[in-house]
């Protein structure tokens, strides 16, 4: 596990041009879904990620073969002998759960070590777990372990109680080849879903409606060997937005998923940022001071709780008071107490924050929580005076690809320590 810090000299302004990568949250569903195929899938835009990495070593434990390229992989799971997902993958990504839905349509059967929570939540399964029990299979829970079998999963009404992205995507792959029909109902409408629908039609499946609330997915007998190339990171992409805005910079962001960002466009444009899109780029920079704005995490297409830390993070430096209502995980404030450090003025009141804008932060050591906690700690360090050092950078490096080469690109001072290495020479 990565014990370095990450070392970053405030008061730069960003500028330049930066290029998102594939996106994360998009290929960990993708990936899970070659269990369906048992022939060669070529990925392409595949991010570097920790999380990715986990999610081979998982696909390679259950006996898949991936043979990896830059920036893309060869998966193929014609020879997957086991339906046990490996406890030591599952435990550092509960994401791995995602193999759940694509082993019991494989096998008919699966064990998956129930996925612990996280800083950001108890993160529990009871979604994933009800849909897959009126698909058909029989579920115990025994020894950390949730164990799944179904002779047959049979096509059936699902309705879900809170639109759960994974559990979209667990039971979207097991009714892709249930016999007759399944309707998912209240389903999440993430791109990710949508792109996990188009990636499983592409290979043969029968999926409509993913994207809106309801999917309507036609099981069939196989699906077969394809390519594909993962969609950008739309949470890479608006925290370097937030990290121009937070410099007062002016950015050229290349591979834009335009419609995957509205939301959070809409609340930026509020703030003051200004947005200039052209084809797949998009340029963002500030002319005035940004102004307070009140935001609420929710469900797609509502403002990404993903973005929620680095928003804030924004917001500590913006003179007024901003609103920030918390509505998806229980838990996910854990860099208010990080940004105070820096000299930030927030209150936390259950689900919400109150920050009331201070002149500029103060660069010091900090410590992240959790993979977005540690971007919105990188942003403030990039607007603060002096200098910041932020522990705890295994979080950042599972979701961020490259994040200090594309920030020293835009102009930024900042670098990563791994032990007694000196800071900046002389600076
Ligand atoms: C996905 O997590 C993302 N992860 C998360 O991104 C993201 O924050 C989240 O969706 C919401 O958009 C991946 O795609 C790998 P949920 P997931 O199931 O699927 C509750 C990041 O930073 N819930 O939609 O786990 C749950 O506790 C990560 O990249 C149940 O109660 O999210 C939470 O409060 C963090 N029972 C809410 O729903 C269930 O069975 C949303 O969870 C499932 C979920």
């Amino acid at each position: 596990m990565e014990s370095g810090k990450i070392i970053i000299k405030g008061g730069r302004r960003l500028t330049g041009k930066v290029k998102i990568s594939g996106s994360k949250n998009a290929a960990l569903p993708i990936l899970a879904a070659t269990i369906l195929i048992p022939e060669k899938i070529t990925l392409t835009n595949l991010p570097s990620l920790l999380d990715i990495q986990i999610m081979l070593e998982v696909l390679n434990e259950l006996g898949a073969n991936c043979e990896i390229g830059i920036g893309e992989v060869i998966v193929n799971t014609a020879n997957l002998n086991k339906y046990e997902a490996p406890y030591e993958q599952v435990r550092q990504m509960r994401a791995s759960a995602v193999v759940m839905g694509a082993l019991l349509a494989r096998f008919g059967k699966a064990y998956v070590p129930l996925p612990g929570g996280c800083n950001i939540g108890l993160r529990p399964i009871n979604i994933h777990l009800d849909g897959l029990r009126k698909l058909g299979a029989n579920i115990s829970l025994e020894k950390g372990y949730v164990k799944l079998s179904a002779r047959k999963l049979k096509g059936t009404v699902l309705y879900l109680d809170y639109p759960s992205v994974g559990a979209t995507e667990n039971l979207m792959m097991a009714a892709s080849l249930a016999t007759g029909e399944t309707i998912i109902d209240n389903a999440a409408k993430e791109p990710e879903i949508t792109a996990l629908a188009d990636f499983l039609n592409k290979a043969g499946a029968e999926i409509q409606g993913a994207g809106s609330d309801t999917i309507k997915i036609r099981g069939v007998t196989e699906l077969k060997s394809t390519a594909w190339r993962i969609i950008p990171d739309r949470i890479e992409t608006g925290t370097y937005i937030i990290a121009a805005a937070i410099t007062k910079g002016d950015i050229l962001i290349e591979e834009v998923e335009f419609d995957h960002l509205h939301t959070v466009v809409t609340k930026l444009e509020e703030a003051g940022v200004i947005f200039e899109k052209k084809d797949s780029q998009m340029r963002v920079h500030v002319q005035k001071e940004i102004s307070p704005v009140n935001i609420r995490t929710m469900p797609y297409p509502g403002f990404p709780t993903d973005l929620q830390a680095q928003f804030m993070a924004l917001m500590c430096i913006t003179e007024g008071m901003s609103v920030i209502i918390e509505s998806v995980f229980e838990n996910r404030f854990m860099h208010v107490g990080e940004l105070c450090r820096m000299g930030a003025d927030i209150k936390v009141d259950n689900h919400t924050a109150i920050v009331r804008g201070v002149k500029s932060l103060s660069g010091t050591e900090v410590n992240a929580t959790d993979l977005r906690a540690s971007a919105a700690l990188i942003l403030a360090g990039l607007a603060a005076k002096g200098e910041t050092q932020v522990a705890g950078i295994y979080h950042l490096d599972r979701g961020y690809e490259h994040i200090e080469a594309k920030l020293t690109e835009l102009g930024a001072q900042i670098k990563r320590i791994h032990s007694k290495e000196t800071l900046f020479e002389g600076e």
